[in-house]
């Protein structure tokens, strides 16, 4: 059920996380940096390994660092490059090393070594992109991208690692969502 309140549109959590979809067309109008703002202050409040919020995101607008981005994906997977050449944003998500799923001397807390740490950036992308969801927009997560050269291009601080990159703007396509598998295939009860 969506439902109206001081000018904006609110959606229930299902609605949200159902009718998101990954949007690789965007019209040209800009995204504010005050929508930005409140999109990343509602991420925020995605869990992370004992609350260590390790995940940054990089706001790119300027055009010539994100068609260096983009061209230097070409190699890779032009799909990316024509989305990051359309996107009226591309958010550089990284998360600071070391930190979560680690101990105070910088040992592993457990088995799965430096796996919370993307971890926690995915949970914080993914309340990200339901929050630009919720405010109209349009995101894609990529994960396609020469990670030595995205970082170069927007000065990534020494003791981080790019997670993700997504494009993020107003939708200038609906496309269907893509198959699901059922409870039945993901679910085992014992
Ligand atoms: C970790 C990750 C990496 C992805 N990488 C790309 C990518 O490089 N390019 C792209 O167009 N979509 C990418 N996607 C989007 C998926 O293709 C998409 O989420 C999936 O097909 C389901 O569609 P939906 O998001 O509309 O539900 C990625 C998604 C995730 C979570």
């Amino acid at each position: 059920m969506y439902f109206e309140m001081g000018g904006s549109v609110f959606m229930n959590t299902k609605e949200c996380i159902e009718g998101r979809r990954s949007i690789r067309k965007f019209t040209s109008q800009a995204v504010s940096e005050d929508v930005l703002k409140q999109i990343v202050t509602t991420a925020s409040f995605a869990p992370s390994w004992k609350n260590t919020q390790v995940t940054r995101y990089i706001a790119v607008t300027d055009e010539s660092v994100k068609n260096k981005i983009a061209e230097d994906i070409a190699p890779m997977w032009i799909g990316n490059t024509k989305i990051i050449q359309g996107t009226p944003v591309l958010l550089v998500v990284s998360m600071i090393t070391g930190r979560s799923g680690f101990e105070r001397d910088g040992s592993f807390s457990t088995s799965k070594g430096t796996h919370f740490q993307s971890f926690d950036a995915g949970i914080a992308t993914e309340a990200l992109c339901l929050a630009a969801y919720e405010q109209g927009l349009g995101t894609v997560i990529m994960g396609i991208f020469d990670e030595k050269k995205v970082a170069e291009a927007v000065s990534l601080p020494e003791g981080q690692e790019v997670a993700a990159l997504i494009a993020i703007g107003y939708p200038d396509e609906s496309p269907e969502a893509p198959k699901r598998k059922t409870a039945e295939d993901l679910l085992t009860f014992i």
